[in-house]
């Protein structure tokens, strides 16, 4: 089994990016960590909190972390995700609560206790990994693999040139791009072509319960047609881990933009790494019907178990 750390920000595609990991026969989730992100971190970790046990995650243990970005003012997406985060579903409340103490904490001493095994799967802003290897360096050598989603080589979609989990904490990003290991970078230009568009809509609505949480967030998340819908970005991170065959990967030296006017939050992607050590591997493809084929079947092992 594959071993997940998921650092997240719940979130439409945050929850469905648990969904699949949950799914996935080869991963084995080992803690949630959450940040405030999409939006406030008390509703990105009730979220979680709700997700664990609708989705029957066992005793997973959600440990909350930062509330906002290391320096700036906290930006949230509620307009994309929905006040409560996630969309207009209503999840049962639930009974069980948070582990004791801070995200970066649960990762540092998660990472200690497993060394070579862990991947660490960021889906949110930063804040949390970048408070996780100022406190302990040596998690670079640790984890198994940092995957995040986000970044971007061509475009933004908070601004014109940044994608929002950069955006929303430079500065944390620029900690965790400069940390010393390889993160592997799922970008905006490769989540934007897998959509889910209504063939693949149609494909998730035979989920029993599941049904009533995946639909739904993908209706809010974006107009769903026969050619075009919403992209489900972090899911894309978690089909990397099960599957890096689905995605091109291609070394890159990236750095972030911290002081520009405009351009706060851009990951600047240089693919000519000549003789420097590349700070990243940048996923610059998917093959979309398989990552749908991957989504679908882990789905329906979901839905098979929740009834
Ligand atoms: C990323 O930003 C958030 O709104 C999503 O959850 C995803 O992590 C996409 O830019
Ligand atoms: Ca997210």
């Amino acid at each position: 089994m594959h071993k997940v750390l998921i650092d997240c920000d719940p979130g439409i595609d945050d929850a469905l990016a648990i969904t699949l990991a949950h799914g996935s026969p080869s991963l084995e989730i080992v803690g949630i960590t959450t940040v405030g992100g999409n939006v406030d971190l008390h509703l990105t970790t009730a979220n979680a909190l709700a997700l664990r046990e609708f989705l029957d995650l066992g005793d997973v243990p959600i440990t909350p972390g930062s509330a906002g970005a290391l320096l700036r003012e906290r930006i949230h997406a509620a307009r994309v995700h929905g006040a409560s985060g996630l969309a207009d579903v209503i999840l049962p409340e639930p009974v069980r609560t948070v582990a004791d103490g801070h995200a970066a904490d649960f990762i540092i001493d998660t990472l200690r206790a497993a060394p070579g095994e862990i991947t660490l799967v960021a889906v949110g802003p930063l804040t949390n990994v970048a408070l996780a290897v100022r406190r302990e360096p040596r998690i670079v050598e640790w984890a198994r693999s940092l995957v995040i989603m986000g970044g971007s080589y061509t475009r933004g979609n908070t601004t014109p040139a940044a994608e929002f989990n950069i955006h929303a904490d430079p500065e944390a990003a620029a900690i965790v791009f400069g940390a010393g290991w390889q993160v592997t970078m799922v970008p905006l230009d490769v989540t934007l072509t897998a959509l889910v568009t209504s063939e693949v809509l149609r494909r998730m609505e035979n989920l029993g319960r599941l049904s009533d949480l995946v639909v739904p967030c993908c209706r809010y998340y974006g107009v769903v047609t026969a050619v075009g819908g919403p992209a489900i970005h972090d899911a894309c991170a978690v089909a990397y881990v099960i599957d890096p065959s689905l995605m091109t990967v291609v070394p890159a030296v990236v750095e972030v933009e911290t002081l520009g006017r405009h351009t706060a939050g851009m990951t600047v992607t240089d693919f000519n790494v000549g003789d420097r050590t590349p700070n990243a591997l940048v996923a610059t493809s998917i093959d979309v019907p398989r990552f749908w084929d991957l989504v679908v079947e882990a789905f329906g092992r979901v839905g098979e178990r929740l009834g």
